[in-house]
């Protein structure tokens, strides 16, 4: 085992009842002090892995390591976890303080301490001066944060979040995810995040575990998997929007022929303007405008060809006009993915 794993999974296999495995022989290390996001889209058995690592799901075979150490015995209370949810689940006859304050209570720390650590959660997610009021009174986002400084107030080990942002309104939500990332600077604790939000993945994470079907598809730093998606599956789901795929052939023979499937993402790509030639290592597609974005310092194209809709983001000022253009990607942007949908390289060239 790594030195420096937080928590193991080995060989974790997970069967609902009598249903096949959602999850099966699945293999994953999170280091210690990382902010780990699970990612993947929804039924791909994120929520599941985070409930084997709490202990709220039993696994049907493989073993979960925290410290390097079998918690199969370890009671979901005594595995020094907190565990933050979507639904926030806050008692709504209990105020802001007492909310807090349970879990110490349960823990059985001493009053003196209990209010100081209160008094510092608070002040850190910036609750103090609603302490007294009750969650029904509260807007979306400080209840939000009650449920985080419930959890950060006993001082665990481990951070686990399920989706604690999908609640909130699109503006609430980046402010959080600044006010996270923030927190886990100042903590220094191992989170494990779970959405299958890909921007607030690569925002928060310093390590990204991209899930499909129950199968880890791609564990990377988000700058790697932006720039090396391992596979079809992993280029599709990072980026807004994601990497264009099309076949090899929009590639006009400037491939090897293992090469099944070519892919660019969106700020790799221009648009011709008029009277402007493509330099000889470029590839050139033709493609009719559909839609156009404005997006403050970028523009995004909508573009319709003959394989299929590509979208080009460009940094400009002039905003094109709709009508047919012509597609120009450097042959060295050029994602070459193989039969099996792997990455085989950038920029690969036909002998
Ligand atoms: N209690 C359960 N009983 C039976 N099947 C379940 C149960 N919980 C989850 N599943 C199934 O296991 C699979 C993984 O579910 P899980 O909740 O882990 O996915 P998820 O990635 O968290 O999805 P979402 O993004 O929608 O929350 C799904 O196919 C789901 O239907
Ligand atoms: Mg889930």
């Amino acid at each position: 085992m790594n030195q420096m794993e937080k928590i193991t999974l080995k060989g974790i296999t997970k069967a609902y009842g009598k249903n096949p495995p959602v999850i099966e022989d699945l293999n994953l290390g999170i280091e210690e002090g990382s902010f780990t996001v699970l990612l993947g889209p929804s039924g791909c058995g994120k929520s599941t892995v985070l409930r084997m690592i709490a202990g709220l799901e039993k696994t049907t075979a493989g073993d979960v390591l925290i410290d390097g150490v079998s918690v199969r015995d370890v009671e979901p209370g005594d595995r020094n976890i907190a565990m933050v949810f979507q639904n926030y689940a806050l008692y709504p006859t209990m105020s802001v303080r007492d909310n807090i304050e349970f879990g110490l209570k349960n823990m059985k720390v001493g009053k003196d301490e209990r209010n100081a650590r209160i008094a510092e959660v608070a002040e850190m997610v910036g609750l103090t001066e609603y302490l007294s009021r009750k969650p029904a009174n509260l807007s979306g986002g400080q209840r939000q944060r009650v449920a985080l400084a419930r959890a950060i107030v006993k001082k665990p080990a481990v951070f686990l979040m399920d989706e604690p942002l999908s609640n909130l309104d699109a503006k609430l939500r980046t402010q959080i995810r600044t006010d996270l990332i923030e927190l886990h600077q100042r903590l220094k604790t191992t989170f494990v995040y779970v959405t299958h939000d890909q921007v607030e993945a690569m925002s928060m994470g310093t390590d990204i575990v991209l899930m499909d079907q129950g199968r880890i598809q791609q564990q990377a730093a988000p700058a790697d998997i932006y720039a090396k998606p391992a596979n079809v599956f992993t280029a599709r789901f990072i980026g807004s929007p994601p990497m264009n795929i099309v076949p090899a052939e929009a590639a006009h023979g400037q491939t090897p022929d293992f090469v099944s499937k070519v892919g660019f993402r969106p700020e790799r790509a221009r648009l011709l303007r008029k009277g402007e030639g493509t330099a000889a290592d470029e590839i050139r597609i033709d493609g009719s405008m559909l839609a156009r974005e404005m997006l403050g310092d970028q523009i995004q194209y909508k573009m319709d060809t003959d394989d299929g809709v590509v979208f080009v983001k460009e940094f400009a000022t002039d905003m094109l006009d709709y009508g047919s253009y012509q597609i120009a990607v450097r042959l060295s942007d050029i994602a070459c993915f193989d039969m099996q949908g792997k990455l085989a390289g950038f920029g690969l060239k036909k002998e």
